[in-house]
């Protein structure tokens, strides 16, 4: 554990090159930020010693560990015999035990007499005027008849264990119970963020063979109407194995209903008795599909089953979110992402949490719409991603200040590294310096957070996720598989299963194998790179795809874009490699900023800055202003697309997850 004391200053030494393939790391980061005494004396860790015996225990004695976590922390119908079956690639985690996801993250409440715990705050979209459009909030009694009325109404459409559900729905407290609703019958949902297009929604009913869809008339956005149901109708059109669909009414637009196939959500669900119990399910019973965009080809259906991921979804949940009787916990994500699965639905509701959802978007009506809901609701840990850190800070303080921010205790951040200059504005400006952050590290495919600060104990460090949660034993390695020295970066693996580890690529086998277990033999391959500093502590250094090969340098992305950032006029910025004839690759700056004119004073000025700050080496070569960077829905930054806009190279590949063409076009047109 490092001991350095918080100092303001971050030094850039760069460290020599090397030989063995591995990655250069140039930015050097001292900052480092303890808790408060009084934030540690009420943790759930609240020291050194309680994380080092779990980490031993798990590490050391898995079996044992699980055993005795699993027991604690699930509701089994029926006991499972092992612990974990590990046949590489493949775990079964608590073989042959019978429990219910939806069960735990809701029944389990009311049965112990908690039913009237407030489960879920939720704040619609709201209206020019700035108030919600509409607002609910369910206690966990209420959500059980909700959830039990959804699972009758499912059953009645011929839904059963292991059909597959296609959501593609707003963020409505419905969306959460059709989810949970699918959890109780053994149905295997798959949430199809409701901003994909009919294509999108078509390729992954196919892959998955969806038997229904649930969707809504419409949804609200930045205070227009999306039509979800027409986008549905098209995808319907080419997806020949769903038999019905269930239409929410949101918007009281316009849906048209096809006899025979389209059924209302008020007909159908409303009207039903909501006692339906949850049915006792094998633990390795396929909780849920998700698709993720890899960054070539077909979406891949991560799969999730049952136990193990229900219980890293809520160990994870109360370990890094510190969670306590009083929190009024947000995620601000959607629940088409894993990061809403996990901590929005499962982890959250597992522990008994309550949750804010809401819809709509950060800057409708206006860029103050999260300070507000955090003031009215007195909400106490926020957990957002960077890209919405950068915007804020791109919005401009003002939008803050007009609100109190005093509830708030807890930050977290997910989705990207967060460089370390919106690092400090998040801790200063939204946490009043009081709040400690979490940055976690995690995927789609490890089910929930794998490496991350544990609030009441871990000095953090701007940028650094930190250390791994008890149960997840990184090791870092080279080219050839090889363990490196952690001080240089190399790929990211993980050497032993932990219980919410993705089971495979639906319907895909042989992409699961290849894409996760065929580099390094029996570790799973998470894709990205990192470092391991001599505190321990980890660093992400971006996509393996992403690193940067300068004069045989590897450099990664994140360490460039974060020196950019750290000028007081650069907002974001995205870095690439660019053909090179003598330096194998150049470096290609894309950099948003606000008052600055875009011209070649600025660029040297950057050019300079960066040099300053991490070294001749990692000086950009070419740098190009743009008012916004391609992300994905998601939020993470395209450089994939960058990369061939800096080569001058026609586009290639799928576009179709990109939240916002037009940045892209304006870029192809500058060229
Ligand atoms: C990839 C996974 C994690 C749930 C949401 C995204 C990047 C995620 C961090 C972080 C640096 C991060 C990685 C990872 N990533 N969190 N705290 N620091 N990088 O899930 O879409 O499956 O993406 O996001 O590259 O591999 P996902």
């Amino acid at each position: 554990m490092p001991t350095a004391s918080a100092s303001e200053s971050s030094s850039n030494q760069p460290e020599s090159s090397n030989a063995s393939g591995s990655i250069d790391h140039v930015l050097v980061e001292e900052r480092l930020f303890h808790p408060s005494a009084e934030f540690t004396s009420k943790a759930v860790i609240s020291t050194e010693e309680q994380y080092e015996k779990l980490a031993t225990a798990a590490r050391e004695n898995p079996d044992e560990f699980w055993r005795a976590e699993a027991l604690e922390h699930l509701h089994w119908f029926e006991p499972f015999d092992t612990v974990c079956d590990w046949q590489p690639p493949h775990a079964k985690w608590f073989v042959n035990g019978k429990t219910n996801a939806c069960y735990n993250s809701v029944d389990a409440h009311v049965a112990a007499g908690r039913g009237d715990r407030t489960a879920i705050i939720w704040e619609g979209e709201p209206v020019e005027d700035g108030q919600p459009r509409d607002q609910r909030t369910l206690t966990y009694a209420e959500l059980q008849t909700e959830v039990a009325k959804c699972a009758e109404g499912l059953t009645q459409l011929g839904i059963g264990v292991g059909d597959v559900v296609s959501i593609y729905m707003p963020m409505t407290p419905e969306l959460a119970v059709a989810m949970l609703a699918c959890a109780r019958i053994g149905a295997i949902h798959s949430v199809i963020f409701a901003g994909f297009s009919a294509e999108s929604i078509a390729e992954r009913n196919n892959d998955a063979s969806a038997k229904l869809v649930i969707t809504s008339d419409g949804l609200y956005r930045r205070g227009k109407v999306l039509p979800l149901k027409a986008t549905v109708d098209e995808a319907l059109e080419k997806s020949p194995t769903v038999e019905k669909c269930l239409v929410l009414r949101r918007t009281g637009d316009d849906a048209p209903m096809q006899e025979g196939r389209d059924v209302w959500w008020h007909d159908v669900v409303e009207n039903q008795p909501g006692q339906m119990a949850a049915e006792p399910l094998d633990s390795e019973t396929p909780l849920f599909i998700l698709y993720t965009s890899g960054s070539t080809g077909k979406p891949k259906g991560i799969l999730h089953t049952t136990a193990g991921y229900n219980l890293w979804a809520k160990r994870t949940f109360e370990w890094v979110f510190d969670h306590r009787e009083d929190d009024i916990y947000w995620c601000t994500a959607d629940c088409g992402w894993i990061t809403g699965h996990s901590y929005i639905v499962y982890g959250p509701l597992s522990a008994g949490a309550t949750c804010l959802m809401y819809e709509g978007a950060p800057n409708f009506p206006a860029e103050d719409r999260f300070w507000d809901i955090v003031e009215r609701h007195k909400v106490s840990i926020l957990y957002t991603a960077p890209t919405a850190v950068r915007a804020f800070i791109k919005w401009g303080d003002e939008h803050v200040d007009k609100h109190d921010l005093s509830s708030l205790r807890l930050l977290g951040s997910v989705g990207e590294g967060i460089n370390p200059e919106a690092w400090m504005w998040y801790h200063k400006k939204i946490g009043g310096e009081k709040c400690p952050i979490v940055d976690t590290w995690w995927q789609t495919e490890t089910g929930g957070i794998m490496m991350s600060p544990l609030p009441g104990i871990t000095p953090t460090k701007p940028g650094s996720c930190t250390r791994p949660l008890p149960g997840v034993v990184p090791s870092i390695v080279d080219e050839l598989g090889n363990s490196v020295d952690s001080e240089h970066g190399g790929k990211l693996c993980i050497s032993q299963p932990w219980p919410g580890m993705l089971r495979g690529i639906y319907g895909d086998e042989e992409r699961f194998v290849e894409q996760y277990w065929s580099d390094v033999p029996d570790k799973y391959l998470t894709g990205d790179n990192a470092r391991c500093d001599t505190d321990g502590y980890y660093w992400i250094m971006g996509r393996i795809d992403d690193v940067i090969n300068v004069s045989g340098h590897r450099l990664s992305t994140i360490e460039v874009e974060s020196a950019l950032v750290s000028h007081p006029d650069v907002c974001e910025a995205a870095v690439v490699g660019r053909p090179h004839d003598l330096k194998g690759q150049a470096i290609a700056a894309f950099v948003t900023s606000n008052d600055r004119g875009h011209d070649d004073e600025f660029r040297n000025e950057l050019k300079q800055h960066v040099r300053k700050q991490i070294g001749a080496l990692a000086q950009p070569d070419d740098i190009r202003f743009t008012a916004a960077l391609p992300k994905t829905r998601s939020g993470k930054i395209m450089r994939r697309l960058l990369r061939d806009v800096a080569a001058g190279r026609e586009l290639v590949g799928d576009t179709s997850t990109l939240e916002d063409l037009s940045s892209l076009a304006k870029l192809r047109e500058e060229d």
